[in-house]
């Protein structure tokens, strides 16, 4: 999939692409078929709420469920990211992200470049996220905010939040965000919210300034979040444990278009549980 020059221009502008519906039902039920196994593991990888059992976000699926690493090398998600950055992709982060029915939690307003530049020392915001609805995103159950434009500010100072949620991350304070949200139209489009079917994907700038509130519908909101950075642009430093923010800087190779339905081999290599060396963390700085 290639995007026009309007998709580009309005990327530019809006910090943000909406392709509601652009996996197909049959697609979507290889991912969510997969997702209660996952999140049933008691691992690392899965972070629950707050004390909750419910998952928050299930991280690295790609390195050891079948379907998800299919889906990591997608052509109609990784072909329009090369695209915009004119240069081949690695996967940086890979989450499914729960937001369950009445337990979902809220995520502060925050730009997730905020998070990569000041744990991960990324070296520039040439890092792309992409969300992949598994469930319909409607107006209860904690949909994504955004506030178009809010990427042209580039980094914002950010606070690091370690007590409102079970997960931490750089967020930003309540003064700025109404300000960026008057300045992009105030109650008139200054936050947008996407919302659609199952296997609708957005692709968003990773300084767009985000949130979403918790989902207190009975509906599942379960969504994958994959961050695609630009091979240049890889991260400095492991501060991180691997499974969060990977160390692996190879050129992702997409597979066939309709590799969801089909037999398409792929490497499974945490597929045995989690190897030690993914929950060690350095502060060394690479060269
Ligand atoms: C994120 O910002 O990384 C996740 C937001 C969400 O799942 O709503
Ligand atoms: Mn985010």
């Amino acid at each position: 999939m290639q995007l026009t020059a309007a998709q580009r221009a309005q990327f530019e502008r809006d910090g943000y692409l909406f392709f509601p519906g652009l996996f197909s039902p049959d697609e979507v039920r290889q991912l969510t078929d997969a997702v209660p196994a996952l999140y049933a593991r008691r691992e690392a990888f899965n972070v629950r709420e707050r004390g909750s059992d419910a998952v928050r976000t299930n991280f690295a699926a790609h390195l050891y469920s079948e379907p998800f690493a299919r889906l990591a090398r997608h052509p109609r998600m990784v072909k329009p990211v090369m695209q915009l950055f004119d240069e081949p992709v690695y996967m940086h982060q890979f989450k499914i992200n729960g937001k369950m029915a009445f337990e979902g939690d809220v995520w502060q307003w925050h730009q997730d470049y905020g998070t990569w530049k000041n744990d991960d020392l990324m070296p520039t915001e040439r890092a792309m996220n992409v969300a992949i609805f598994l469930d319909e995103v409607n107006a209860f159950n904690g949909p994504l905010m955004f506030i178009p434009g809010s990427h042209r500010k580039g980094v914002l100072d950010a606070q690091h939040d370690l007590t409102t949620t079970s997960y931490p991350l750089w967020t930003l304070d309540h003064a700025l965000i109404a300000q960026l949200v008057e300045r992009a139209g105030g109650r008139h489009g200054g936050i947008v919210s996407p919302q659609g079917p199952a296997g609708s994907m957005i692709l968003f700038h990773s300084c767009l300034v985000h949130a979403s509130s918790s989902n207190l519908s009975p509906w599942n909101r379960v969504s994958v979040y994959l961050s695609l950075c630009a091979v240049s642009n890889h991260i400095r430093r492991f501060k991180r444990p691997e499974y969060i923010a990977h160390r692996d800087f190879t050129p992702i190779d997409c597979l066939p278009d309709d590799c969801l339905l089909r037999e398409a081999p792929v490497a499974l290599p945490w597929k045995n549980g989690l190897p030690a060396s993914a929950l060690d963390t350095s502060l060394e700085v690479l060269p």
